[in-house]
């Protein structure tokens, strides 16, 4: 059996869509209900929905071979894990924003609002830019408004957020889709399951 971690949400809908359409369909997925754990013996497939940053700890940690994670999420906690498959959905990027009006001066502190600490803060060092980073959990685009922070560092999908709140994109930090993700060991162990279902979407995806 393969255990595999999806995002809970849209992401994870998706991806789990192109998992079936490669025929690791697990039709009890499907049942409005509030379980959790899915699973198709005849496939050899177990699916579980877990919240999309947690992904890559059950996968780094063997909970789940396999998972799909976003490339903001794998940058951001470096796990230990192999990075499949590129699938392509998910698609945005991550970028600093602020109000429109906003000077950068760089002979002061950059106040750095953000989910993802780790690469706001590598993305500043390489500039060796002195920041201060203010971690929050949701509504990031609160931060410059309310005036807690002088930027932001968040995904960007259709601009459509920071647009409605009187923001602008300053500046582009990476491109982000969502991968395939494997556990070290299982890759190793359950190496022919797993290229299999890799190959399987693979081939359905076209790439
Ligand atoms: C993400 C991101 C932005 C928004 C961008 O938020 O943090 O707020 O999507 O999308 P857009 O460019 O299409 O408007 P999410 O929905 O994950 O919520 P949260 O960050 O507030 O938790």
């Amino acid at each position: 059996m393969i255990n595999i971690a999806l995002p809970k949400g849209r992401l994870g809908e998706k991806a789990y869509g192109i998992l079936e359409a490669a025929g690791f369909e697990c039709p009890s997925i499907k049942e409005q209900n509030r379980k959790l754990i899915f699973e198709n013996p005849e496939k050899g497939v177990r699916y579980f929905w877990v919240k999309p940053s947690d992904v890559v700890i059950y996968v780094e940690r063997g909970a789940a071979d396999i998972g799909i994670a976003g490339r903001d999420i794998i940058l951001e906690y470096s796990p230990d894990v192999y990075e499949l498959l590129d699938l392509g959905i998910g698609k945005c990027r991550m970028a600093v924003a602020a109000k429109k009006d906003f000077c950068d001066r760089r002979d002061r502190t950059l106040r750095v609002a953000t989910k993802f600490p780790n690469i706001a803060r590598s993305f500043y060092n390489e500039q060796s830019r002195d920041i201060d980073i203010i971690k929050l959990n949701g509504s990031i685009e609160l931060a410059p408004i309310l005036g807690l922070s002088d930027v932001i560092v968040d995904i960007v999908e259709t601009g459509k957020t920071l647009y409605e709140n009187d923001l602008e994109p300053k500046q582009d930090i990476v491109d982000i889709s969502a991968r395939l993700i494997a556990n070290k060991a299982s890759y190793k162990f359950k190496n022919s399951e797993i290229r299999e279902i890799c190959e399987g979407v693979r081939r359905n995806l076209g790439v």
